[in-house]
């Protein structure tokens, strides 16, 4: 049970956010749906809390945009104000394979909403998350990484833009993040994971062009061949609540198990370029 346990679901108005955040509140937690349309991610709750029954914990919305470095500070501060501690902070929300658009602050949006927005989103929590130790990071990653590269000449796509080449960096660097994460959090008592959870039903695909004479048969065959959001959310609520995972730090997980990364994602060099740069680019002095 998550009685007492504070919990940050980002993007948690659909998929396997949501399918997140349903379960945790089920299991009695407090549940911050982090969410960047309040109309979004009202109707999401009033779903979810009647499919959770009266049981369940608390259901709290927040307004998070992750294209905007001023929303993420401004969700921070009154994160920091308002909550006495984080026990979970779930980096989940992510946008795959749209057109060429920038983020408020001129980022690729691949880049900036999945990648760059969670890091000064973590960033700006990591002492308060300190403060509740034992507490625990999760990045929802995706095995799409393995065609991505950290291009440093280019992160920005000015030269060029390729929309699933983009996705897959921003993965990648989802994974890059955990691992410097986690070497600098040795000690602390707040652990990062990453986990990437299949193909799963959810509304990420709204960006892909499907023609309409194939449609029936592609929804035939998710239905058939994709995990529901519920199944797909399994690997992060194990990460969330599972006593198995206390202690583990900078693993990736599939189906609730460790996964073997491809070299690229454990390449320590460029993690740590990744991380300095992504600092300098969100604007934090430390
Ligand atoms: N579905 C899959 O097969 C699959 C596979 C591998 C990895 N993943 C990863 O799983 C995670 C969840 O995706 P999903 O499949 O559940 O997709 P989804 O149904 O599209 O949910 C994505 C969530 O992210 C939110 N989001 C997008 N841009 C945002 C922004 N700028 N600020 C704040 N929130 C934003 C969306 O909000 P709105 O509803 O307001 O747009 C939505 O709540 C993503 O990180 C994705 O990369 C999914």
């Amino acid at each position: 049970m998550l009685r007492g346990k504070t919990i940050i679901v980002t993007g948690a108005n659909s998929g396997i956010g949501k399918a997140t955040a349903a379960e945790l509140l089920r299991r009695q937690g407090r549940v911050i749906m982090a969410c960047r349309d309040r109309e979004r991610a009202e109707k999401a709750a009033l779903e979810i809390q009647q499919e959770t029954g009266p049981d369940r914990g608390e259901l709290v919305i927040k307004l998070l945009d992750l294209a905007s470095l001023k929303s993420v500070r401004s969700f921070c501060e009154e994160i920091l104000k308002e909550e006495p501690k984080i026990d979970v902070l779930i980096n989940n929300a992510g946008i795959y394979q749209c057109p060429y658009t920038q983020t408020e602050d001129g980022f690729e949006m691949q880049f900036g909403v999945n990648h760059l927005g969670h890091f000064l989103l973590t960033n700006l929590l990591l002492d308060l998350l300190k403060r509740s130790a034992p507490s625990r990071i999760i990045v929802v990653s995706s095995k799409l990484y393995k065609y991505g590269e950290i291009n440093f000449d280019d992160l920005n796509s000015e030269k060029t833009y390729d929309k699933a080449f983009a996705y897959s960096r921003s993965k990648l660097a989802n994974l890059l993040f955990t691992l410097e994460l986690s070497r600098k959090l040795e000690e602390t008592g707040v652990t990062v994971n990453a986990l990437t959870p299949g193909i799963v039903r959810t509304n990420l695909g709204r960006h892909v062009y499907i023609p309409m004479l194939v449609k029936p048969l592609f929804n035939l065959a998710s239905w058939a061949f994709f995990k529901s959001p519920e199944a797909g959310a399994q690997t992060s609520i194990y990460l969330a609540c599972s006593p198995d995972v206390e202690g583990v730090q900078g693993k990736c997980f599939a189906n609730c198990q460790e996964e073997q990364l491809l070299d690229k994602a454990t390449d320590e060099e460029v993690a740590k370029r990744l991380w300095d740069i992504s600092e300098v680019l969100v604007g934090i002095t430390t």
